[in-house]
């Protein structure tokens, strides 16, 4: 099968990234500073706040305050004596290797393309469409990535990438649905069998702003009638990513230690960049939430 390529990565995007909040600190905001919040979100599907010093404890209130209580992710129900109890709460995960030097970077699943909505087959009662957003407080990143350059994410706009296409691909495209599954245990050939997967149209209209953009999931996604045919399943998928990748610009967020990340998974894939994990420390805190706000 045909490796991906990808030659166009941009660091200013027309709509992904934008800085917002500038000086404000996320533990003293207005209600309407929230909401606005919230409004930017979803009209640039990436946002960034800078300049942040929050412990875990603080992350996940502010998750809690702007979109709900549905989180997932982390459930640590007990302190690591290893790590500062300031990087640690119950629904946040540390990404990277927060051990020191040498440690086996947490996450490494996540250089891959992916939504990560690919968790929701795993959560009764929520479909594909559901507003989940992801949050990355870079607390300590690495100087540069595995190739030398500025360690960053990557981000693919699905409504760009939707739009992109042409009218009779639009179309097409319009009348296929995929199933998804969480892929870490595709990955380990082990579907377990008591989660179901779940369908979604590949061509998803966003709750909020009722825009429409594909949504791919991951290379595990199935479409519907090819259940028995894994590698045409896998050839389809691949092959409509890199139309994507051809004709849609890869955005790439430059970290800075106090940078948050905030993207809404149904507008946005995203991926990570390796590093020397034995050169340099990741911190890295994860909060994933499904707005009901
Ligand atoms: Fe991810």
């Amino acid at each position: 099968m045909t490796p991906i390529t990808q030659d166009k990565l941009i660091q200013h995007h027309p709509r992904l990234g934008v800085e917002v909040l500038q000086g404000c600190n996320l533990t003293c905001l207005t209600d309407i500073q929230l909401r606005e919040f919230k409004e930017s979100l979803w009209e640039h599907g990436v946002v960034v706040v800078r300049q942040q010093h929050l412990s875990a404890k603080q992350l996940e209130e502010f998750a809690r305050q702007t979109f709900g209580n549905l989180m997932f992710g982390g459930y640590s129900k007990t302190l690591d004596p290893d790590i500062s109890p300031d990087l640690q709460s119950q629904h946040v995960s540390i990404l990277g290797n927060p051990k020191g030097l040498g440690q086996e970077p947490v996450g490494k699943y996540a250089c891959e393309w992916h939504h990560d909505k690919d968790r929701i087959p795993r959560i009764e009662g929520l479909d594909m469409n559901a507003l989940y957003v992801v949050m990355l407080y870079g607390v300590e990143m690495p100087g540069e990535d595995i190739d030398g350059q500025p360690h960053t994410t990557e981000f693919l706009d699905m409504l760009e990438a939707y739009n992109n296409l042409d009218p009779q691909h639009q179309q097409q495209l319009e009348q296929i649905s995929m199933y998804h599954m969480p892929p870490i245990f595709s990955k380990q050939g082990d579907v377990a069998a008591d989660i179901p997967m779940k369908v979604h149209p590949i061509v998803s209209t966003h709750k909020v702003t009722g825009k429409k953009g594909l949504y791919l999931g991951s290379d595990t996604a199935i479409p519907v009638g090819m259940e028995d045919r894994p590698e045409e399943a896998k050839h389809f998928w691949l092959d409509l990513f890199q139309t994507v990748l051809d004709s849609t610009p890869v955005y790439s967020h430059v970290w800075h230690p106090g940078d948050i990340v905030f993207w809404d998974n149904s507008q946005v894939m995203h991926r990570g960049i390796p590093y020397d994990a034995t050169k340099y420390q990741r911190i890295a805190l994860r909060l994933g939430v499904v707005d009901n706000q």
